[in-house]
């Protein structure tokens, strides 16, 4: 499946909630594209959701939602590698190493988890502080040389890269250093409800966020309830106008179009007129990928099927650096 001459690219996202067409503009497409170009490794992080406190039966409910929604949405495994986390033992097993090879004094300047770490009160879970070992270890498994994550995450991919650079130096060269990737495309989708915050499931307003899942009639009526500006032209200008920017760039995108395009499209539209067009294209885009996905996750053994044969082919790539790093740390070996 993999050639030799191309560049590996790797990425994962967590079966926190349902998707979101933040998720869906800002990374999933994108791993859509870049198959073809890249070997691309694609994971669901179900390890790393239990760093925050989940209903068993909903995280096992939503791991398997998430494959099925990743090959809907055009995730092929002819093309790409999937798999769940968990699934692959190495991760964890060389995260135990990695912990061994990194210090409380780096782990704690990460910010995301100042931030989130503030929100749990007193019990802070340890996994919340070790996370971004896993996600070191999630990526030096299979010798990454590009990771494309959100500004959230970049912090956390200059982690494993120090981490396996001070690894190959201590013991020998060992891991492919990583390199960040911003893809050109990426589009960073606002809030419905509140245009200066990045849109996101766990907002307590649903009419902040379109699921991928969410029927026609619901995306359209979350449309015409989004928080507009004052004035009445449609122009783009995040600054003065952040309401109407961030429907024009989900219009943009939806319809593969330039923002200087879709203003054009509206230059005589009503707010009402082109909040119910930006509703009507966005829920005609995802429409296709919702009928797939109903059909996926009724052929429940499909989606296993792909996830089996996903970790097996995982599991055999990330041994071969578990050995080597095993072997390396003085592990006694058969
Ligand atoms: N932490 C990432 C997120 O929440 C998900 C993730 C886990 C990941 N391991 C990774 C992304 C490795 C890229 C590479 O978005």
């Amino acid at each position: 499946m993999f050639d030799k001459d191309k560049k590996t690219i790797f990425s994962g996202i967590q079966p926190s909630g349902e998707f979101t067409i933040g998720n869906y503009f800002g990374a999933i497409k994108n791993w859509v594209d870049l198959q073809g170009d890249y070997n691309c490794i694609y994971f669901i992080a179900d390890m790393h959701s239990l760093t925050v406190p989940q209903v068993p039966a909903d995280l096992r409910r939503r791991t398997f939602e998430c494959s099925a929604m990743l090959l809907a949405a055009g995730v092929d495994p002819d093309k790409s590698l999937l798999f769940v986390q968990s699934h692959v033992s190495a991760h964890a097993e060389l995260c135990w190493i990695l912990n061994c090879n990194s210090y409380m004094g780096e782990m704690s300047r990460m910010t995301q988890y100042k931030d989130k770490s503030a929100k749990q009160g007193e019990n802070i879970r340890v996994g919340l502080f070790d996370y971004p070992v896993l996600m070191a270890a999630d990526i030096l498994l299979y010798n990454s040389d590009l990771v494309p994550v959100g500004a959230d995450q970049t912090q956390h991919v200059e982690l494993a890269r120090n981490i396996a650079e001070r690894f190959n130096n201590n013991y020998s060269p060992t891991f492919t250093v990583p390199e960040g990737y911003i893809p050109e495309s990426g589009a960073r989708i606002m809030s419905l409800a509140d245009p200066t915050r990045k849109m996101s499931k766990s907002d307590e307003n649903a009419n902040a966020y379109i699921l991928m899942k969410d029927p026609r009639d619901v995306i359209i009526s979350k449309f015409k309830k989004a928080v507009t500006d004052s004035g009445h032209e449609i122009v783009h200008d995040r600054e003065n106008k952040p309401g109407i920017s961030n429907l024009l760039e989900i219009y943009a995108c939806v319809c593969g179009k330039s923002v200087k395009e879709a203003e054009a499209d509206f230059a005589t539209s009503s707010y009402a007129d082109f909040k119910l067009a930006v509703g009507e294209a966005v829920a005609d885009r995802l429409a296709p990928i919702q009928s797939e996905f109903d059909r996926l996750v009724k052929d429940k053994q499909y989606v296993m099927d792909i996830l089996k044969d996903g970790s097996e082919k995982a599991s055999a790539i990330a041994a071969r650096v578990l050995d080597k790093v095993k072997r390396k740390v003085g592990y006694l070996q058969f």
